[in-house]
């Protein structure tokens, strides 16, 4: 049987950028004879309208059977003042935590033709393609004791930093498979200088490395100094694995590196089945944009590159994910542009369905 995918569009701009997906997927299967069986679902504001809550639980049970789920955004304005335990975000949290996905994959690349989009000089950054992988189910989010106190006549507010050994062995292992897929290199970064997590994190990640995947080079560097590097020359790593704390803020800080927030894929992965093939959902970084739904705006390039994530890591078809990227790459090179990737001296944008047209273009040229 075909390889299955449970698409969850979601909310505001999620099933504009998806229905590109949508297409590309129907031109793998017309034109390089791989067959998805697709099927789509809600999710978020639109679950919450139709069953009263922001996943049904058929939803949830399918999300653990088929073998990616790709999702676009949740939330809106609309939902802003629902209860806390049904609003849109939590339908995307009780997938992550029910497949639990505890490895995010946050890739930072530039695009040559989207150098000048960057914070930085365009020679820091031209060709730069680094992966940071974020432990994502674990850490200070959500170890106890936790909550905000009474002590003497003030309050105090308290979070707990705690790593299981198994915690620790689990990510660094998703780090090290990915490197051998890439360029063979990991740096791991904590604050093993004033945090016991820290030492115990090192050592786990040097204990794995040694005995599992010794082929592949290892550094260790503290998360401080890893932001300061990041932007000073990201162009030195390869894979980045980091806690939940450091890896929220090292990702963001990486992703401004290259430009629009419409441009970034993520994928978040959960532990291999006997086929090796890992529980994985992908999606955009970015979220729903209620202030350019509905208006043709919004660059589906985030979405369909988290599509090309999942042909990597969950359909074996690097080949055909490099395709999909290079002909991201053709049509952003062609000065093809959404209003998002516009520089301060304008010029004309295309839709999204033009951007998913010239996209296609492009695949049938390749
Ligand atoms: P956002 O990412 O939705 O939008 C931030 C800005 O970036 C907006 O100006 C938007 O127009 C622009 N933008 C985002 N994606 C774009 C795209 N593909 N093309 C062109 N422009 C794009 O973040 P914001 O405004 O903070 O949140 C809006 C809603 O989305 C909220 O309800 C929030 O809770 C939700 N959200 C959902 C996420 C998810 O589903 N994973 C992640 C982040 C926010
Ligand atoms: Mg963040």
């Amino acid at each position: 049987s075909n390889p299955s995918i449970l698409i969850l569009p979601g909310d505001g701009i999620g099933p504009e950028v998806m229905s590109q997906v949508e297409r590309i997927i129907e031109w793998f299967g017309d034109k390089r004879g791989l067959k998805f069986d697709v099927e789509t679902d809600l999710v978020g504001g639109a679950a919450y309208d139709n069953h009263g809550t922001p996943l049904a639980d058929e939803t949830m049970a399918r999300a653990l059977e088929v073998d990616a789920v790709l999702l676009g955004a949740v939330g809106g304005p609309k939902y802003d003042d629902l209860d806390f335990s049904v609003k849109p975000e939590r339908g995307l949290l009780r997938l992550r935590k029910e497949m639990d996905l505890f490895s995010n994959l946050r890739p930072a690349q530039c695009f040559d033709a989207l150098a000048d989009f960057s914070s930085l000089k365009k020679d820091v950054v031209a060709g730069l393609d680094i992966m940071i992988v974020r432990e994502l189910t674990s850490g200070v989010y959500f170890g106890e004791p936790r909550g905000i106190h009474k002590e003497g006549n003030e309050r105090v507010g308290i979070n707990t930093q705690r790593y299981t050994e198994s915690e620790i062995a689990r990510v660094a292992r998703s780090a090290f498979e990915l490197a051998r897929k890439r360029n063979n290199k990991v740096c791991s970064m904590e604050k093993a200088n004033v945090m016991e997590s820290g030492i115990l994190w090192r050592d786990v990640v040097t204990e794995i490395h040694q005995a599992e995947y010794p082929d592949v080079e290892l550094s260790h560097m503290y998360a401080d100094n890893g932001a300061m590097q990041l932007v000073r020359a990201p162009k030195q790593f390869d894979v980045i694995v980091t806690d939940n704390l450091f890896g929220d803020v090292l990702s963001d800080c990486a992703a401004m590196l290259t430009g629009s927030l419409g441009m970034l894929p993520s994928a978040s992965l959960g532990a291999p089945d006997a086929n090796g093939r890992p529980k994985a959902l992908y999606e955009p970084v970015h979220g729903s944009a209620p202030d350019i739904t509905g208006q043709g705006k919004a660059n589906p390039i985030a979405c369909i590159l988290s599509f090309a994530m999942a042909l990597r890591y969950s359909f074996d078809q690097s080949d055909e994910a490099t395709r999909l990227e290079k002909a991201v790459e053709k049509v952003l090179a062609d000065g093809v542009r959404t209003a998002d990737l516009m520089g301060p001296e304008g010029g004309s944008p295309v839709s999204t369905t033009e951007m998913g047209d010239v996209i296609l273009e492009a695949l049938d040229a390749s």
